[in-house]
């Protein structure tokens, strides 16, 4: 399995094309032309209906995905009770799951992160643009990957805020002082111009659906944004 042996640091850039955009009727097909296209991870995002105002899909979507192309599998959960739907995640076959710190009013955030990793997954930890870097910081050493929404989550297509770059310099910082590893990520708005402002920041993750799938040509556009 590619997905174990690759070791990906918070020195890789990573590009994480986003399936939301792509076409669900089609999701074999359309996972092989992201890989094919130079995505290193695929981006899932589950949507509740109850944490974000759409939904999306769930678990047996992603153990398709999961059932025909061996890539890493970056599941990003939108979802109210994280906690309770985390055993089926894992079951789908996700490599990674993040989960919303806003979610804390419903369940115990650190608690949940301790149980991705037992299952034996990377754990995420994502925030909205309208939440401080502080209400993350009780929990960055016990994260693999750090998620700093540059949109509003619920749907793709909107535009990069660049006004939450000060929480991914946070986020590098607090990394180097602490000696922790974390990757960063972005999500929402990312095509090239906008990974090259986020990069500048310190993110070595980069989330993108409309601009990658929707690209009349999708490995130009990849290429594009690991080079920004
Ligand atoms: C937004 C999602 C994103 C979305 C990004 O709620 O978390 O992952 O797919 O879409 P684009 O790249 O089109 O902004
Ligand atoms: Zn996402």
């Amino acid at each position: 399995m590619n997905r174990g042996v690759k070791k990906w640091t918070f020195q890789d850039r990573i590009i994480a094309p986003s399936l939301l955009a792509a076409d669900f009727g089609r999701v074999a097909e359309e996972t092989t032309r992201a890989i094919n296209a130079g995505g290193d991870w695929m981006h899932l995002d589950v949507m509740d209906g109850h944490f974000v105002d759409n939904i999306s899909f769930g678990p047996a979507f992603i153990q398709a995905v999961h059932e025909t192309n061996d890539v890493f599998l970056d599941v990003h959960l939108m979802i109210a009770r994280p906690d309770h739907y985390l055993p089926r995640f894992v079951s789908a076959g996700a490599d990674l799951i993040t989960v919303h710190v806003e979610t804390e009013a419903n369940h115990d955030v650190a608690t949940t992160l301790q149980a991705i990793r037992a299952a034996g997954c990377k754990a995420g930890l994502a925030l909205n643009p309208a939440t401080p870097f502080e209400a993350v910081v009780p929990h960055l050493g016990e994260i693999d990957l750090l998620l700093v929404m540059t949109v509003v989550p619920g749907f793709g297509g909107q535009s990069f805020m660049e006004e939450v770059m000060p929480k991914i310099e946070a986020g590098v910082k607090y990394r180097a002082d602490h000696d922790l590893h974390y990757h960063i990520e972005v999500d929402g708005g990312i095509g090239a111009d906008t990974a090259a402002i986020a990069g500048a920041a310190g993110a070595n993750v980069f989330v993108a659906g409309s601009s990658t799938f929707g690209a009349r040509d999708m490995g130009a556009a990849v290429a594009a944004i690991r080079e920004a």
